[in-house]
């Protein structure tokens, strides 16, 4: 299991970690959200599908007051601070048997890792996460059929201490466990 962030990954990449708080004094002003949301949006997607749906919510306004009662207590004890909860939704399905494209919830997550390192590229930090109340979520917010919110990503300036990071290796993740070789 490596631990610490690779040197020779690009600074971006090797920099970035899940905080554990964020300065709440920190505001995410409109160009910052927008370049964000801009960065997602950018992302590839399975046939241009752009199965992603995101809810913004700054610290304040009045979707952040209905995203917040949501939260579980783990969470509401650092996400709080973060300058912005970002709701992020999939677009599973067109109607009761079409699938609205098979690649929703991998198109989602790559949208929300181009968001995580504009983030970083602008001095701010993300920490996704899903301790959160999703069927008290989804009631609230009432998606459109077909669309399934995933998960919520803080966003802010990150001062906490970082979370676990250890990884698999290179060598692990290339073999077993998901492919064993002949020998
Ligand atoms: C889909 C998803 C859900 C997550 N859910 C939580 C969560 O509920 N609570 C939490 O503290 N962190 C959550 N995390 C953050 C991970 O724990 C974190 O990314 C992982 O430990 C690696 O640390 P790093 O992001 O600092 O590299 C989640 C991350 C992802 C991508």
């Amino acid at each position: 299991m490596d631990v610490q962030a690779q040197p020779h990954l690009h600074p971006l990449l090797s920099g970035r970690f899940s905080p554990s708080s964020f300065d709440a004094t920190h505001v995410l002003d409109d160009p910052a959200l927008t370049a964000l949301l801009d960065a997602a949006r950018w992302a590839p997607s399975a046939g241009n599908s752009q199965p992603w749906g995101f809810l913004p919510a700054r610290r304040g306004d009045d979707d952040h007051r209905r995203v917040v009662p949501h939260l579980a207590p783990s969470s509401a004890a650092w996400a709080l601070d973060a300058s912005a909860l970002v709701v992020t939704a999939a677009r599973l399905w067109v109607d009761d048997d079409i699938a609205y494209s098979e690649f929703a919830d991998y198109d989602l997550g790559q949208a929300v890792a181009h968001l995580t390192i504009q983030a970083q590229a602008m001095g701010l930090a993300c920490h996704q996460f899903r301790a959160f109340d999703l069927d008290g979520l989804t009631a609230c917010l009432a998606p459109d059929y077909g669309w399934t919110i995933r998960s919520i990503i803080a966003v802010g300036k990150g001062v906490g201490s970082r979370a676990d990071r250890r990884r698999r290796s290179v060598a692990d993740v290339t073999g077993d466990p998901w492919l064993t070789r002949a020998p």
